[in-house]
């Protein structure tokens, strides 16, 4: 249950309290109004824009009834780009009648003088939801849950600051030892994010951060998550931040180059662990025949999809449909497991202990029932490898043309590929030159991908994929 009516004080003079400001069908109105216009300008939205989203309410649970008000909202949208359908979203509302200038960036809009704004950029209301999961709270249809292992989480002063990467979700750091990921949109049933680092902790793995406890309600009569709390690493780098300072070292011969090339490896066994780890706890199985054509079938038809939208594919389809077809036609078995689904270079840590995977969500387009489902291990590989391309080219373009530069950064992304397949292979994964025909099938419907996504989001990064096409 929400805080209560009990708790309703207020500082003297500063108009009406919260729960007044905030409830009732009027002001609820209004803030609807309001997040319909801050909506589509997030991030995290798919399709942004400028037009207001219509709104509908699906969920409203009151946190902190005092001020600073604490609101958890959860809001359906029809979603614009994507086709057709409606998402559910999450936004924590602040209310405040004097908003502090280091949260003006936060404002979603005023109501009847009270500031409204997004709450998970103000420390003492993100400490609502930690102290929340250190005592296992019940708000409402939320619920709040600590692992059982977890440290001891409660903090003398508020301290959460909102991580700067913000990218599909919005995460909250505290102090230097916890991490707290708040989902944007919502999909009901069993999250992988929390499903698979839950599974993986339990096995003992070192390549996820420890979950320590999570937040989460019901829609549709399922169990959906809101947030995971975990262990936060701090002092790790990101592998593209890693990368790109390899990459810009290539003007100084000698430096950086070589140091990626011994992290790729190691990079590659963590991955093959990660692997490991992932068929002992979901489990694994081979592809039918009859998996293989359908996997083959969906790759051909994305790329005539694909052609549509970037006529330029075109010219090479001749070869990316003859990769396809080499699929079900490969001598070995392929076999199946759960994946990580959105594998790439921003979703790993260097850690002091090692490489460490995040962010399990797999592709928020994809429906959760495939993210959940089982695929080959190598479409990971597969997107690592076309990471470490991103990186050495994404230095190049908009640049003038270098051709020599361009010869080193080529050199640079196959050192790095080969050392992340080596180290790969040696872990224990299936190794990657073994299985060139799937990996190239693989790699190629990433690039194709990645061609669409650039052409309608990223125009200025399209070479990038469509150079790669072009090579392959
Ligand atoms: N446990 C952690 N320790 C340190 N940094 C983290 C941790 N988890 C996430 N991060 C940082 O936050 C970023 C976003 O996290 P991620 O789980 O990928 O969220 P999103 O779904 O928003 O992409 C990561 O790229 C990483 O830089
Ligand atoms: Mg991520």
């Amino acid at each position: 249950m929400s805080d209560g009516a009990a708790r309703t004080a207020r500082p003297l003079g500063q108009g009406p309290s919260a729960p007044a400001a905030l409830a009732g069908p009027e002001p609820t109105a209004a803030l609807l109004d309001l997040l319909a216009a801050w909506l589509p300008r997030q991030r995290w939205f798919p399709g942004r824009g400028d037009q207001p989203a219509e709104l509908s309410l699906i969920s409203d649970v009151t946190l902190q009834a005092h001020y600073p008000a604490l609101r958890h909202l959860i809001v359906e949208a029809p979603l614009r780009s994507g086709g057709a359908g409606r998402a559910r979203f999450q936004v924590l509302v602040g209310c405040r009648p004097d908003l502090p200038s280091s949260l003006q960036s936060a404002l979603i809009g005023s109501i009847q003088g009270v500031a409204c704004y997004d709450a998970l950029h103000d420390a003492e209301l993100a400490d609502v939801l930690l102290r929340g999961i250190s005592e296992q709270r019940l708000a409402g249809q939320l619920r709040f849950v600590r692992e059982p292992g977890a440290p001891h989480l409660a903090r003398g002063t508020p301290d959460g600051r909102v991580l700067g990467a913000e990218q599909s979700n919005t995460s909250v750091v505290f102090g230097d030892h916890v991490i707290l990921k708040m989902l944007r949109r919502l999909f009901p049933g069993a999250n992988p994010d929390l499903e698979v680092v839950d599974a993986l902790a339990r096995l003992g793995s070192k390549r996820v951060a420890t979950p320590y406890g999570w937040i989460e309600t019901d829609l549709d009569s399922e169990p959906v998550l809101l947030g995971v709390l975990s262990q936060f690493l701090a002092g790790a780098s990101d592998g593209w931040t890693l990368a790109l300072d390899s990459v810009r070292g290539l003007a100084h011969p000698g430096s950086g180059a070589a140091a990626f090339a011994a992290e790729a490896r190691l990079l590659g066994q963590a991955t093959a662990e990660l692997h490991t780890d992932l068929a002992a706890a979901f489990g694994g199985r081979d592809m039918t025949a009859a998996e293989l054509a359908r996997l083959t079938g969906a790759m051909q038809a994305k790329l005539s999809d694909a052609i549509e939208v970037v006529p330029e594919l075109g010219g090479h389809e001749a070869r990316i449909r003859a990769a396809y077809d080499a699929v079900p036609r490969l001598s070995g078995p392929v076999s199946l497991q759960r994946v990580h689904g959105d594998y790439h270079l921003g979703q790993v840590l260097r850690a002091p202990h090692g490489w460490v995977a995040l962010d399990f969500e797999g592709e928020p387009a994809v429906p959760l029932a495939i993210r959940r489902g089982l695929a080959p291990a190598l479409r990971d590989v597969a997107g690592m490898l076309r990471s470490f391309d991103y990186a050495a080219r994404h230095e190049l373009v908009g640049g003038p043309a270098d051709g020599s530069l361009a010869e080193q950064a080529s050199a640079w992304v196959a050192q790095s590929q080969d050392a992340f397949c080596a180290g790969y292979a040696a872990a224990g994964g299936a190794d990657p030159a073994a299985h060139a025909a799937l990996l190239r099938a693989l790699t190629l419907e990433k690039a194709v991908y990645e061609v669409v996504y650039e052409y309608r989001h990223r125009p200025s990064w399209l070479p990038i994929p469509l150079g790669f096409v072009a090579a392959a």
